[in-house]
């Protein structure tokens, strides 16, 4: 990614999810890239904090949107700032429940499809006439290692995020050519507020399994500028990946199942 010149007027970014995790690694990243940024979450006061750190490290104006991307209301104020054009949007904001599907509360199941895939494709339908009027723009679609399998005990959560997968490599096909890339971004896991959100244990989680959030951004950024589709970081997760394709489906369940069953107790 070419950092912006002295003088040029900056690009703006999009991040949702900026208050944590992954999210705010990219907001600093695409700042320090000379991105303004429009941070998007719930938590106010610590997308004010981490405006303001933007802009003593990197320069960067930024916009601060609070608001519950779960929810009709908050979705479409995003969409709206969306609309008006960005250079670049990470569809970040996202979150998991485990469980047996049974059991797990139904409201938040449904927050879960509202926030994963509803506001995601969302953004991505209202990023998109932009970018493509101005033959240029990047979308990282935030998915996950658990979009590529089913996944007991993580179904809502899987199924969530092979729609992410699944919706990105079709409009990356729509837009090739056009100077607008999309890309869904797999990380496998990744040191962030995520697992403790979701009530997950995670004690059972080789050291060697984990990666930084910084790794997978820095990772994530490089790969959209070599024009790939979908982003597995890391060499352990590519590994992973590859066995899964000599697996059939139907024994990737029983795999992922048992490993995801610990999760829970
Ligand atoms: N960490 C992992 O191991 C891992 C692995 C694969 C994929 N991912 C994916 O990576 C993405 C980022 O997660 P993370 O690991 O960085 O988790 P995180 O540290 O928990 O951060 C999640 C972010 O999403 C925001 N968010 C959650 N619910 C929201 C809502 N209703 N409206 C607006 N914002 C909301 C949170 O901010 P507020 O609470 O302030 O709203 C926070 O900024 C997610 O899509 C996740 O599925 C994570």
């Amino acid at each position: 990614m070419a950092a912006t010149k002295r003088g040029e007027a900056r690009p703006v970014a999009l991040v949702t999810g900026a208050s944590a995790g992954l999210g705010a690694v990219f907001a600093e990243r695409l700042a320090a890239h000379g991105h303004d940024l429009v941070l998007v979450a719930r938590d106010k006061a610590r997308l004010t904090v981490l405006a303001e750190t933007l802009e003593v490290d990197h320069g960067a104006a930024s916009e601060v949107l609070a608001v519950d991307l779960s929810h009709a209301t908050g979705r479409e104020r995003a969409a709206e700032r969306v609309a008006r054009g960005v250079d670049y949007l990470v569809n970040n904001a996202g979150f998991g429940t485990v469980g047996e599907f049974a059991r797990l509360p139904p409201q938040k199941e449904i927050d879960q499809v509202e926030l994963n895939v509803v506001t995601l494709a969302r953004l991505t339908r209202a990023a998109l006439p932009p970018m493509l009027e101005r033959k240029r723009g990047r979308i990282v679609n935030v998915a996950s290692m658990a979009g590529l399998a089913p996944g007991p005990y993580t179904a809502t959560y899987s199924a969530t995020k092979a729609f992410v997968i699944s919706l990105s490599e079709s409009v990356a096909e729509e837009a090739r050519a056009t100077g607008v890339r999309v890309m869904a971004l797999c990380p496998g896991f990744t040191r962030t507020e995520f697992q403790s959100r979701a009530n997950m244990r995670i004690g059972h989680v080789p050291a060697l399994a984990w990666m930084s959030a910084e790794a997978v951004v820095d990772s994530a950024l490089a790969a959209i500028e070599r024009g790939e589709i979908v982003h597995i970081p890391g060499a352990l997760n590519r590994l992973t990946r590859e066995g899964m394709r000599l697996v059939p489906r139907g024994l990737t369940a029983r795999f992922v199942g048992a490993a995801s069953r610990k999760f829970t107790e």
